[in-house]
């Protein structure tokens, strides 16, 4: 590979700086200054600008599966259960970013970006998520109410959360949830609280991100548009 067009795939700057870094003579290849003419094979060659290693960034994976509900979200299971991971069929290692639970369906996202798996999932990233809960019998204006000013749930309140009614009859009620934690077993924990037992529980999105008309058991890739968005929602520049 052209080292101007290396360098730059580095992200060291764009390939016009490079070819002026290397006609200064700040880059070398093996320990010996490189000129404009210099090859490199990216695989075997060192290469360092201003005395600095410079190598290619790994290239990460980003896709979103829908999630079925009958699989657990972790990488193996001891329990022998069927996992994610046998529902994605791509060589490079993903994992999942936060958890479904086993019997929720829904968005799950998978990558091998450790920084913003991290960055979505840590208490303080408030990352908004939105979920469908049919519940049970019917919730009152104050049960509705109470869930959104925040619940008693393991010792600790809920943040606020955005709650509607999307369905109801004599039987059941469909609600969509927004929260910003991802506290363990969070939405049933809190329709606990209020006296209602979830009956499905499907995520529908995280942030602006939808699962939209991704089949059940089905993945696919992120656009470029959409990891940049997940990035600024993590914090990431
Ligand atoms: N809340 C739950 O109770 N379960 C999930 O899987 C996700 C959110």
């Amino acid at each position: 590979m052209r080292l101007n067009k290396y360098l730059a795939d580095c992200g060291v700057a764009s390939r016009r700086a490079c070819d002026k870094l290397i006609a200064e003579g700040a880059v070398r290849v093996n320990g010996k200054p490189a000129t404009l003419g210099t090859d490199v094979n990216e695989a075997k060659d060192s290469v360092t600008v201003n005395g600095r290693r410079v190598t290619l960034a790994k290239k990460h994976y980003y896709l979103m599966l829908h999630k079925p509900k009958g699989y657990v979200t972790t990488v193996s299971d001891e329990l022998g259960r069927k996992t994610v991971m046998d529902l994605v069929n791509i060589k490079a290692r993903v994992y999942p970013v936060g958890r479904l639970d086993y019997d929720t369906e829904g968005l799950l996202l998978l990558t091998s970006d450790g920084q913003l798996s991290n960055a979505l999932t840590r208490p303080s990233s408030e990352v908004p998520k939105t979920y469908i809960a049919r519940v049970s019998g019917q919730l009152s204006d104050a049960d509705i109410n109470r869930l959104r000013n925040g619940v008693m749930i393991d010792g600790k309140q809920t943040l606020p959360a955005i709650v509607s009614v999307a369905e109801k009859d004599a039987h059941h009620t469909r609600l969509q949830i927004t929260i910003t934690e991802g506290r363990n077993r969070q939405i049933k924990k809190m329709l606990e609280a209020v006296g209602s037992e979830v009956e499905f529980l499907k995520r529908v999105s995280i942030g602006d991100l939808r699962l939209g008309g991704l089949s059940r058991g089905k993945y696919r890739f992120l656009t470029d548009r959409e990891v940049q968005y997940l990035k600024s929602l993590g914090g990431i520049k």
